[in-house]
C-alpha cells in the first residue's frame, strides 16, 4: 500500500487529539449483543460457590440459576453458555451421564426455557465433564476412539435439543461430529436448532482453571493432544474450518482467544461465517488477578475483548461477560 502524505503535512496525531475525533474514527467496537456467558452449574440446593481458580466466577446450584440468568436477560447478553460440574460418582469410562435427561444440563436448560424467554442457550457436545479419565470422548487402548464418540456425540446433541438447547458446540474435536449431529438433529425435527462447532480448538495451556471448574483437572490422564490442534499450526485451522462447513456448521469457534488473534482473522477472511472466539479460562485468570494486584487496569478488558473484535470476532465467549455488560450500560 502506498502511504498518501507526508511529515509536517499530514499529522496522524490530528485524529487523536480528544474523545470526540477518537470516537468519530473509531473503526472497532464493543456491545452487550457481542458476549457470551459462560455459566457453571452444580447440585445440591441454595448454592453459589466461588471457583478459586477463577476469582468472580461462581458455581450455581439449579435453584439459584435465575439470580444469574436474570442479569445476563437485564444488561442484554444474548447467549448463556452451560457447563456442569458433575460429581465424581456419576463419572465413569463412557461419560454416560452425558446422556441422562435429569443431568444437570438438562435441568437446567428446563429450567432456564420455562422462566426466560429472551435468551439463548448454548450446550457444550463433549464427554469431559462426565468421563472418569476427563476425556472428549470414550477412551479405548490408550486412545479417544473417534468413530464410536461422535455417535453418543450426536445422542448428547439430540437430548440437549430435546431440553430446549438453542445452540449445540460440539468441542470434542472429533473428526466428522458435525455432520452426525446435523443428520440426528434433522432426523428429529429439529431443523432450527444450530450448531456452533468449535472447529479450532487448540491443545492449550490456558485451560487449566476451567478444567478445575468442572472437575476433570485431576483426572485427565494423559493429554489432549491427539484430538486438539498444534499450537504450532495455522493452515490446519482453515481445513477444519472447511470441513465442519461443509458438514453443516453455522458459526465456528476460535479457542483460545488472544494468543490466537492471527488465526481469528485467517478464518474471517477465509470463510464468510460467524466466528466466534473463546477467552478462555486461563485468559480471564491472568487478567483478573493483574487487575486485583493493581499490575494492570480495568480497562485491559476492554481492550482483550476489542482485540478479539478487531481480528474478526462477531462476538466472544467471556467469563467478564456480565462486568463488561454492566461497564457499557452504563456509558
Ligand atoms: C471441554 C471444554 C474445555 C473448555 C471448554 N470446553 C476444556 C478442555 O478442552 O479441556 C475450556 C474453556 C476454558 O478454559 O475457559 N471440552
Amino acid at each position: 500500500m502506498k502511504i498518501l502524505g507526508k511529515y509536517p503535512k499530514l499529522r496522524l496525531r490530528r485524529v487523536r487529539k480528544s474523545d470526540w475525533v477518537r470516537r468519530l474514527v473509531s473503526e472497532n467496537s464493543l456491545s452487550t449483543d457481542d458476549l457470551i456467558l459462560p455459566i457453571f452449574i452444580r447440585e445440591g440446593k441454595n448454592k453459589i460457590e466461588p471457583i478459586k481458580s477463577m476469582p468472580g466466577v461462581n458455581r450455581y446450584s439449579i435453584d439459584r440459576l435465575s439470580y444469574v440468568i436474570e442479569k445476563a436477560c437485564n444488561l442484554k447478553i444474548p447467549l448463556v453458555a452451560l457447563f456442569p460440574y458433575t460429581p465424581d460418582n456419576k463419572k465413569n469410562n463412557y461419560g454416560t451421564e452425558s446422556l441422562n435427561k435429569n443431568n444437570l444440563v438438562c435441568k437446567a436448560l428446563r429450567e432456564i426455557k420455562k422462566n426466560f424467554k429472551e435468551i439463548g442457550t448454548m450446550c457444550d457436545v463433549a464427554l469431559d465433564p462426565y468421563t472418569s479419565h476427563g476425556h472428549d470422548g470414550i477412551f479405548v487402548d490408550g486412545d479417544v476412539e473417534n468413530d464410536k464418540t461422535i455417535k453418543i456425540l450426536a445422542k448428547q446433541s439430540l437430548l440437549q435439543a430435546q431440553m430446549g438447547c438453542d445452540i449445540i458446540a460440539p468441542s470434542d474435536m472429533m473428526d466428522g461430529r458435525v455432520s452426525e449431529i446435523r443428520k440426528i438433529l434433522d432426523k428429529n425435527n429439529f431443523k432450527n436448532t444450530k450448531i456452533l462447532s468449535y472447529a479450532v480448538k487448540y491443545a492449550s495451556n490456558f485451560y487449566g482453571p476451567f478444567r478445575d471448574a468442572v472437575g476433570s483437572k485431576n483426572k485427565l490422564k494423559g493429554t489432549k493432544k491427539t484430538y486438539q490442534m498444534d499450537f504450532k499450526n495455522s493452515q490446519e485451522a482453515i481445513r477444519e474450518v472447511a470441513m465442519d462447513i461443509n458438514e453443516g456448521a453455522d458459526m465456528v469457534m476460535v479457542k483460545p482467544g488472544m494468543p490466537y488473534l492471527d488465526i481469528i482473522k485467517t478464518i474471517k477472511d477465509n470463510f464468510k461465517i460467524p466466528v466466534i472466539s473463546y477467552q478462555v479460562s486461563g485468559e480471564y485468570s491472568i487478567i483478573k488477578n493483574g487487575i486485583k494486584n493493581k499490575l494492570i487496569n480495568e480497562d485491559s478488558v476492554l481492550e482483550s475483548l476489542i482485540a478479539l473484535k478487531r481480528a474478526g470476532s462477531s462476538a466472544m465467549v467471556t467469563y467478564f461477560a456480565l462486568d463488561i455488560a454492566k461497564k457499557l450500560r452504563s456509558n
